[in-house]
């Protein structure tokens, strides 16, 4: 048996040993005496830690103070950095002193948004070390989404930067955090404003702190132990509804999930160069920009650019050479820019990549040409791998670290150790090896997955009663005969473009307040690049012609109620939705449309004769 069946079956069999034994490579203020306790459905219920301590002090105590903890990369702005394990200890605890200068508790929200800037992982950390509850919401998002989190977790700060930094243009900031607070009916105490110089913007007086100055002033803090259980962060995620998901993190399990999967999934240990390029405003970015590599003692890259064009496709491989990464993570969207910028791979050719080990990618489906091109340029190990922002880190991989490389294209990998993945149809019976089904995770979830969504604790529950004793993933997926995990995409509303999972049934909410629309219906679009894009079916009203006024509008709406990442590809004006006879639109079928696939008419459907039309609209 090898050794990563071999933890599979110890952690299915014995999770509560498994995980505490996992849990002792952390420092823990109090090691818990109890692994897991099923009435709350808790890890390490009585174990105490600090999760700043184990992903920064615990380094520089240990004698790693001189290593570079943080590389920060910014081909957009032409800079670079680097900070060690010594130096991020002295700007988090002093970042952590100015929020507490700023009337910061412990348990108090803190609103995170800022550009891929060092600063922004600073506050992270300096939450962490005081035990407030950070919540990042991702640069790309519009006003609205900033203020909807804003209510959500009523933060007594809001940190934000005057811009920031997309190729060819700057993004003014401070406009977008007005305007959210604006409209959010909870009104955060203060803001504190990381001036750049790209963009520099005048501070609201009474409520807004220059960044620079308070941090000068402020003096460092230490570490604040809390309960395992303690909430870390909430990071909002899209579920099938306009109003986005709070996932909270604990801080016990998820410390100790991150540092098991750092050497037991991507193979790293302290010292190693580890580079996730994704963003912080993602679980990717939560989980194996921050707090994994640092809990293992990596050196973590922060990269403030894009794979194409800032200023090539080659800056992946440069960058990898330069700071000889072992393990490189990214979005397969990205390395599908690469290659359509550089076709021959011609970039790879020219950089030494001998420190690399492995590529990883997730966030959307790894389509297999796109996975053998890499693998081919490369020369490496490319290992898809599937979760989700509720799980926290990888629940489907092939674990590199424990020895295993086999990878069937298509698939994710095998279930993660301490993941027990079970496939069942709509009627809750389990279905055959190579059948799709829903993809669901046995209760109880292992340490790192969500254990609660912030004041919403039905949404949660609600992720638990289709399927008792299981966690619906919303993904439809297939096991084969060897315990390989298929995952066929969504069985909800959710669609993935370039990585970010966003709703459309939001977008629908949108689209349908446009004074000329009478009904709507948006769905994903296969798309080459990203993956999947938006595509909008509008029905207007009678007398009003979809001209590219209303497309215009349409589109302006989305960019600013949700941001610029969920612009529509297309408008399509039809005359009517293909619905069922109790009227629900038959979205499938709009998406079989769209993406030329073979078109089973649905039984339940109204009016057939709506599909001629449609497909006429599409050409
Ligand atoms: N702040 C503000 N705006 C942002 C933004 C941010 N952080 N990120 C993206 N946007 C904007 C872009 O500027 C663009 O605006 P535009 O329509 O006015 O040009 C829009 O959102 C779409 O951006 P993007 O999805 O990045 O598309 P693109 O066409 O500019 O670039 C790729 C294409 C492939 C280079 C890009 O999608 C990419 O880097 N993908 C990989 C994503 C990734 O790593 N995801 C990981 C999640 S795990
Ligand atoms: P997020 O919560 O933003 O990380 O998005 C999670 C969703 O992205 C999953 O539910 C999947 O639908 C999709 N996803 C993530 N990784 C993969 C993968 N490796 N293959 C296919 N889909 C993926």
């Amino acid at each position: 048996m090898s050794r990563a069946e071999a933890l599979r079956e110890e952690a299915g069999a014995t999770p509560e040993q498994f995980w505490h034994k996992a849990a002792q490579a952390l420092q823990w203020e109090r090691l818990p005496e109890t692994a897991y306790d099923p009435e709350n459905d808790a890890w390490f219920p009585d174990g105490r830690l600090n999760t700043c301590f184990n992903a920064v002090d615990r380094h520089v105590a240990e004698g790693r103070g001189e290593q570079a903890a943080l590389i920060y990369e910014s081909p957009v702005t032409g800079s670079s950095a680097q900070f060690s394990y010594s130096e991020l200890l002295d700007r988090v605890s002093r970042t952590a002193g100015m929020l507490a200068e700023a009337g910061v508790e412990k348990g108090d929200r803190v609103v995170i948004y800022m550009p891929m800037v060092p600063e922004a992982v600073f506050a992270m950390l300096a939450c962490a070390r005081i035990g407030a509850v950070h919540s990042v919401v991702f640069g790309g998002f519009a006003a609205p989404e900033l203020a909807k989190r804003i209510d959500d977790c009523r933060p007594v700060v809001v940190l934000s930067a005057s811009c920031g930094i997309e190729p060819g243009r700057t993004i003014a900031y401070k406009p977008l955090l007005d305007q959210a607070i604006a409209l959010s009916a909870h009104k955060p105490a203060r803001s504190i404003i990381l001036q750049r110089e790209q963009l520099r913007c005048d501070l609201s007086e009474g409520r807004d702190i220059d960044w620079e100055t308070a941090y000068a002033a402020a003096s460092p803090v230490g570490c604040t132990p809390v309960a395992a259980t303690d909430p870390l962060y909430i990071l909002y995620t899209s579920g099938t509804t306009g109003t986005p998901k709070g996932v909270v993190r604990d801080n016990g399990g998820h410390a100790t999930a991150l540092r098991w999967s750092m050497e037991h999934i991507y193979g790293v240990s302290a010292g190693d160069v580890y580079w996730a390029a994704s963003d912080i405003g993602w679980v990717v970015g939560h989980s194996y920009i921050v707090y994994g590599p640092l809990l293992a003692g990596c050196t973590t890259i922060l990269f403030e650019g894009k794979p194409v064009g800032t200023p090539d496709a080659g800056v992946f491989w440069r960058l990898a050479e330069k700071h000889r990464v072992k393990v490189l993570f990214t979005a397969p969207t990205a390395i599908r820019a690469i290659r359509r910028a550089d076709p021959d791979g011609e970039f790879i050719d020219e950089s030494d990549l001998s420190s690399l080990q492995a590529l990883f990618l997730a966030g959307e489906r790894a389509d297999p040409d796109t996975l053998l091109w890499i693998a081919e340029k490369l020369g490496k190990p490319v290992i898809d791998h599937w979760w989700q922002t509720e799980i926290g880190w990888p629940a489907v991989a092939t674990c590199f670290g424990l020895g295993e490389t086999e990878v069937r294209v298509g698939s994710a990998g095998r279930a993660v150790p301490g993941f027990r993945f079970r496939v069942k149809d709509d009627a809750g019976d389990a279905v055959a090896p190579g059948t799709v089904g829903n993809l669901l995770i046995e209760q109880p979830l292992p340490p790192g997955a969500f254990r609660s969504l912030w004041n919403n604790p039905e949404r949660y529950a609600a992720g638990f009663v289709d399927f008792p004793g299981h966690y619906t993933s919303g993904d439809a997926g297939m096991i084969d005969d060897d315990g390989f995990i298929h995952i066929m995409g969504r069985t909800d509303d959710i669609i993935n473009v370039a990585g970010h999972r966003l709703s459309t049934g939001q977008m629908e909410e949108i689209v349908a307040n446009h004074e000329h629309v009478v009904e709507c219906a948006v769905v994903g679009a296969s798309d080459e690049l990203k993956g999947e894009m938006p595509v909008a079916f509008v029905v207007t009203r009678s007398g009003v012609d979809g001209g590219q006024d209303v497309v215009q509008g349409i589109v302006t709406m989305i960019r600013e109620g949700i941001g610029p990442i969920a612009t529509p590809r297309t408008v399509l004006f039809v005359d009517s939705l293909p619905k069922t006879r109790s009227g629900k639109v038959l979205r499938n079928l709009l998406r079989s449309i769209l993406n030329g696939d073979e078109i089973v008419v649905p039984q339940t459907i109204e009016d057939a004769s709506v599909i001629e039309k449609l497909l006429a609209a599409v050409e």
